[in-house]
């Protein structure tokens, strides 16, 4: 489970300044309920530019509840301008810390307060529109806004990048795209394309060998950043049997996780033909 500090524990477990803000004047929204997370963030600013009062309403995880919490108490008493210059980074350490797969919630954070200042000053609508080309179909994540993590937190790797946006944590479809934008913004030449899978046909002690081995390495912590896992329970020929755990288990769409992401790592990675199915079902 995630090691959460204290003031984690206590934003989450008694959040400050919960649901909607009458006298409003300025309102951001970003995520979607169908990425995971969304955060609604309330901002009344007075005719001297001071935020009077700030309050949020949220859809996510214990992170991304004592982030936004946090944000509302960080926000009160400060000017536009002032409150322009927060950052995801002073959200993390006003916690002490986030885990690092879950540093998206503060960014989260970030993007709601500009798009509510932005609003604010006529600038744009209270939903937050990022800019680019979609790059992460399964998180709704645009390549500004996977070009900023990288700059303004100094990401090096693919997994950070995942960890700030969350981008990559899904079905694995755009790890190249995030590998490509990574590689330019940090000047380096692109990385060298995958091992091919085998040409020859492998022997059963191999296909488990490397089942069990793309499952350890890649598949269970891709799952596990989102609080679900998976058990290897059976290998019968080329269909895989396998168990959904933690919060894979029961999701509403765990049957896309299986095909879109476990099955297509397997035969991208061990055998084109492999299948994988739920055992049991
Ligand atoms: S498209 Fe990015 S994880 Fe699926």
């Amino acid at each position: 489970m995630w090691d959460y500090t204290d003031k984690v524990r206590d934003h989450f477990l008694h959040p400050r300044n919960v649901g909607s803000l009458d006298g409003a004047n300025a309102v951001g929204e970003v995520g979607s309920l169908a990425c995971g997370d969304a955060l609604k963030l309330f901002l009344k600013i007075n005719d001297a530019g001071v935020i009077e009062d700030a309050t949020f309403q949220t859809f996510g995880c214990a992170s991304a509840i004592a982030s936004s919490s946090v944000l509302t108490e960080l926000l009160k008493g400060k000017t536009v301008a002032e409150a322009r210059k927060l950052t995801n980074k002073d959200i993390a350490d006003y916690l002490g810390g986030l885990p690092k797969e879950k540093m998206h919630c503060s960014v989260m954070g970030q993007e709601a307060l500009e798009a509510a200042l932005a609003a604010y000053q006529g600038e744009a609508a209270p939903r937050h529109e990022p800019e680019g080309e979609l790059v992460c179909k399964c998180f709704g994540v645009y390549d500004g806004q996977i070009r900023r993590a990288i700059r303004e937190n100094g990401l090096t790797s693919v997994e950070e990048v995942t960890d700030f946006t969350k981008a990559g944590g899904g079905c694995g479809d755009c790890l190249e795209k995030l590998q490509a934008i990574l590689d330019e913004e940090l000047g380096k030449a692109p990385a060298a394309a995958p091992e091919p899978v085998a040409a020859k046909p492998l022997t059963n002690l191999e296909r488990m060998r490397r089942v069990a081995q793309v499952m350890d390495e890649e598949i269970r912590p891709n799952l596990k950043k989102d609080g679900g896992d998976i058990e290897l329970v059976d290998i019968d020929g080329k269909t895989v049997l396998v168990a959904l755990r933690g919060a894979c288990k029961g999701c509403p769409v765990s049957n896309v996780t299986l095909t879109d992401f476990v099955q297509k790592r397997l035969q991208e990675l061990v055998e084109p033909d492999i299948t994988v199915r739920e055992a049991g079902k």
